[in-house]
């Protein structure tokens, strides 16, 4: 690992990348866990460099209209009140090397807007890596959400920069790792969400080092059906219905799907709540949450486990009224002894909001990289800060 503490950045003009990808409603950030994140990092450079330039993107942008509601001023802001530190917002039409000499700690607007021009941030064009690096001596990586993403501002860059990774990307790194290598057993993975796609490839790969995999969330009903079971209108993943049905088959004694649902006959808060257990699932139920009994089992199949990797809700956690599965998955996983490690996105969102944002031994900041790097993929913007 090429450590931040082995860059020698004293009185140098350092880059930070940072991923400030944070939930935006109209311009008001939703959760700043990612800008709290961030902060380890931003203060050890400030207080060392003559310099600091933070980058990161925001959202995607594909057309004009994009720009305005992507724009990183609101995270600026908030930076600069986290950090209690004024912070010099730049945009590309300024003269940034202008605005740098008389600034010490600047945050250029978000990276992406160069897509508007031939998708040059996410295709890593080397002339835009070249530009960013242009501002500073130095570059420290520590946007891990987006290291799976090849762009000029987390890969071109570091061709021109010697390059380091920051606080939070090697603390992600070193607490993914406890999942990735070696889990120390028993070991439970816990996956919920929707599309059974998106954890194909985290599945095949940890399959085999797992004692229990439990399958929660919509993703349970397309497990359900593959058992020849009624869904009725519950989300299923059509496609992997097979291969759901050869998991079940080859790994019978390490899955464990849900006995009991609470089901609506409508997607939204207001149907009337009924539990059933799975059998008894009719054709027009919606299967909206896990209930106590699937809970209970739960359970006891985690109670011993010295390491537990969560990825996804266990029910629509949005509603109020389903969100009863997602809130006692926290609470009974935080309750054992183990490396109590959370997934990215949607999850880690939910672990917030429910009040379980220090209850675990990591809560990753990365949604798809998280997953990516579970799914034992080399992630393109890692090679240049890990050797
Ligand atoms: C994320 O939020 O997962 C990262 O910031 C990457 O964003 P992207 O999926 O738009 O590349």
């Amino acid at each position: 690992m090429k450590k931040i503490e082995n860059a020698k950045i004293v009185g140098k003009k350092v880059i930070v990348r940072c991923d400030f990808n944070v939930p935006m409603k109209d311009n008001v950030i939703q959760d700043d866990t990612r800008i709290v994140e961030s902060i380890k990092t931003l203060k050890y450079v400030i207080s060392r460099a003559k310099k600091v330039i933070i980058l990161s993107h925001m959202g995607r942008i594909k057309k004009l209209e994009d720009l305005k509601e992507n724009s990183l001023l609101p995270v600026c802001k908030r930076l600069s009140e986290l950090l209690n530190q004024n912070i010099t917002f730049c945009k590309y039409d300024e003269d940034i090397n202008e605005i740098l000499s008389k600034n010490d700690v600047i945050m250029l607007e978000n990276t992406r807007y160069f897509d508007i021009d031939g998708n040059k941030e996410s295709n890593n064009d080397i002339n835009l890596a070249k530009y960013f690096a242009s501002f500073g001596d130095i570059f420290i990586n520590d946007a891990f959400g987006v290291c799976h993403r090849s762009a000029a501002s987390n890969c071109g860059i570091c061709e021109f920069l010697p390059s380091y990774m920051g606080f939070l990307m090697e603390k992600e790194l070193t607490n993914l790792d406890l999942v990735r290598n070696n889990p120390k057993k028993p070991f439970s993975i816990i996956l919920g969400g929707s599309k059974v796609s998106d954890k194909i490839g985290v599945i095949s790969n940890l399959i085999d080092k797992a004692d229990k995999l439990i399958i929660v969330g919509a993703m349970a009903f397309t497990f359900l059906k593959a058992k020849g079971l009624e869904v009725g209108k519950s989300l299923v993943d059509i496609d992997n219905i097979e291969y759901a049905k050869n998991l079940l088959a080859n790994y019978s004694d390490k899955i464990i799907l849900p006995n009991d649902i609470y089901t609506a006959k409508e997607f939204n808060n207001k149907s009337i709540k009924e539990l059933k257990k799975v059998e008894d699932i009719k054709k027009d139920d919606i299967g909206l949450d896990i209930g106590p009994d699937t809970i209970k089992i739960i359970n006891e199949n985690i109670q011993y486990s010295k390491t537990i990797f969560l990825n996804g809700p266990a029910g629509a956690f949005e509603f109020s009224n389903f969100s009863y599965g997602t809130k006692e998955l926290f609470r009974i996983i935080s309750q054992v002894n183990a490396n109590t490690i959370i997934g990215g996105g949607d999850s880690a969102y939910a672990a917030v909001k429910f009040g379980y944002k220090d209850s675990f031994s990591h809560i990753s900041t990365g949604g798809g990289a998280s997953l990516e790097y579970l799914e034992g993929k080399d992630l393109p913007a890692l090679k240049y800060v890990c050797e």
